[in-house]
């Protein structure tokens, strides 16, 4: 298993991976089973797995919960290397976001209910991130936990 910490190296790790072979796991890290067993299905799917661990600033709506959200780097590559992980991909807020992402997706409703109407952009930075990571991985399967049920909708809406 690979751990690359910038867009550079991740870029020179795939460079001999078919496209049509990679499958990618986006998390923030502090990792669990729940993580495990989608690394395990991109494992099972899939000729390369990357798998992001990347704390994105732009879908926290509290600055302290940013601040205090659980960073177990060590930790998560245990469980990633266990699982079967090619690469890990941890950038830095400055490679992911060069400059601002002052993108707004429309979502309609979708990003207005339930989760969304409690955390105003939340979902808008959940899509920002996404579409980076995948412009940088450009992966032919992605995997998200099935729990988060509003996040799967705004994302299967960004990539439309
Ligand atoms: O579900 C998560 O862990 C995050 O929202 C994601 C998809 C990795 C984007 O930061």
């Amino acid at each position: 298993m690979k751990v690359v910490n910038n867009v550079a190296a991740l870029q020179a790790a795939l460079a001999n991976c078919p496209k049509e072979g990679v499958g990618f796991v986006p998390t923030m890290g502090a990792l669990h089973n729940g993580h495990r067993s989608l690394v395990e299905r991109a494992r099972r799917e899939n000729d390369t797995v990357v798998v992001s661990v990347f704390v994105n600033p732009t879908q926290f709506n509290d600055k302290n919960d940013l601040k205090n959200y659980p960073r177990t780097p060590e930790a998560d590559c245990a469980i990633l290397e266990a699982a079967g992980a090619d690469i890990v991909f941890m950038p830095t807020v400055e490679d992911i976001y060069p400059e601002p992402d002052t993108r707004v997706f429309d979502f309609g409703l979708v990003d207005k209910v339930m989760e969304g109407a409690t955390r105003p952009g939340h979902f808008n930075g959940v899509a920002q991130v996404v579409s980076r990571l995948f412009d940088m991985v450009k992966p032919a399967r992605a995997y998200f936990g099935e729990k988060d049920f509003q996040q799967i909708a705004v994302i299967k809406a960004m990539v439309a």
